[in-house]
């Protein structure tokens, strides 16, 4: 049986499960674990019994042995310079998103891949959301008729979201709508957007980090499509780590409505309040089984290395996504409409945004 020898660079929340997915797997000959906190580099090791723990991720560069690698540090400035350095070294990489701060970083990273002849992917793992999947199947295979209008609104939970707002200054339409911007071109491609309108409403988490509560786009699509897509992440603490999704996809024959809110998993302890366990972005791991995307994405792309398949994520893709998230930032910004592909002029709007 074919196998390889596979690292995970960054162990915290996200890296921790892709870790335990793979020291779980048949097709992992030996997994490595790199992580900058002793303490959690020693919780992670203990959790998948790995061939090697390393402070310091020169180490899985410089290990020839190892062909994947996945990268899931934070903060968000951390994923270019590390997924350069392991594509450059000819790794495989999965990469979480942002693919990159900048688009010319964005730019080099796949042209490194190319030129390596590597895989590179990056962990937007809604895709392996089996609702998601199914509203793929559905729009392909013409059941909705032409696609008119696809709307998604997702919110989290504050303590979720003031993690993620603390520790980078990325807007919830860069950290959150990301996922759904990808998915929804995704669903609709070959159709590209080319124009975005987009505002932003200030409240809980103005004070404490600057950032907009929640963030609405408008994205007009080449061939007239409407989407719109709402992220917010202010749902108050009774809320632990929840994250709710509602979607609606109108066609010229057809609608699919999605409830992703997974109000069907309801816990209520004395100790802890309400709970609405595996209802996160990835999942998490219940026992034998993993309950949501990011353990199946863990997979999915050793076997697409393993089997020379291409990722179900092209890094081409994500820099599109990317592109439309910063046009959603500018447009919040000026108050303007923005359009794909970014112009000088709006380069320069977002130059002058980060320098404010
Ligand atoms: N796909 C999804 O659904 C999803 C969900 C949440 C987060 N994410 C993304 O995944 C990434 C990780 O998020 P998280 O919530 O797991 O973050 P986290 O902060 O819990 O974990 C990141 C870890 O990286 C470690 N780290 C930082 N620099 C390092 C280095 N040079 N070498 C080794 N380790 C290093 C940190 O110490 C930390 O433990 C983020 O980029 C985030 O955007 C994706």
């Amino acid at each position: 049986m074919k196998q390889v020898e596979v690292a995970v660079i960054g162990t915290g929340w996200c890296g921790g499960m892709r870790a335990v997915t793979l020291s779980m797997s048949a097709l992992v000959d030996k997994l490595h674990i790199c992580e900058i906190k002793p303490e959690r580099l020693a919780e992670v090791k203990a959790l998948t019994n790995p061939a090697t723990a390393t402070l310091d991720y020169k180490d899985i560069i410089d290990n020839p042995a190892i062909s994947v690698v996945y990268i899931s540090t934070t903060p968000e400035g951390t994923h270019y310079p590390i997924a350069r350095d392991c594509l450059k070294a000819g790794k495989n990489v999965l990469l979480e998103k942002p693919i990159a701060l900048e688009l010319w970083e964005a730019d080099e990273l796949i042209a490194i891949a190319r030129d390596k002849g590597v895989k590179f992917t990056i962990g937007y793992s809604q895709r392996f959301n089996p609702k998601i999947a199914y509203a793929k199947k559905s729009v392909a295979e013409g059941k909705l008729g032409k696609v008119v209008n696809v709307m998604v609104s997702r919110h989290l939970s504050r303590t979720l979201g003031s993690k993620i707002a603390n520790r980078v200054k990325l807007s919830p339409a860069a950290m959150e709508s990301t996922h759904d911007l990808d998915f929804v071109f995704w669903l609709l491609a070959p159709a590209k957007p080319v124009k975005v309108y987009s505002q932003g409403a200030y409240g809980y988490m103005k004070e404490r980090n600057g950032s907009y509560d929640c963030m609405w786009s408008t994205v007009t699509m080449d061939d007239g499509t409407l989407v719109v897509v709402g992220g917010g992440w202010n749902l108050p603490p009774s809320y632990p780590n929840y994250c709710g999704t509602w979607i609606e996809i109108t066609g010229t024959e057809g609608a699919l409505i999605l409830d992703d809110t997974s109000r069907d998993n309801w816990l209520n302890t004395v100790a802890d309040g309400t709970q609405y366990p595996m209802s996160t972005m990835p999942g998490e791991q219940v026992d034998h089984m993993f309950a949501g995307q990011m353990g199946p994405e863990t997979l999915h792309f050793l076997e697409s290395v393993l089997l020379d398949r291409p990722p179900m994520v092209a890094p081409e893709h994500a820099r599109i996504v990317m592109e439309s998230y910063l046009a959603a930032d500018i447009s919040a910004d000026t108050g303007d409409p923005v359009t794909l592909p970014l112009s000088n002029f709006s380069l320069a709007a977002l130059q002058d945004m980060k320098a404010r």
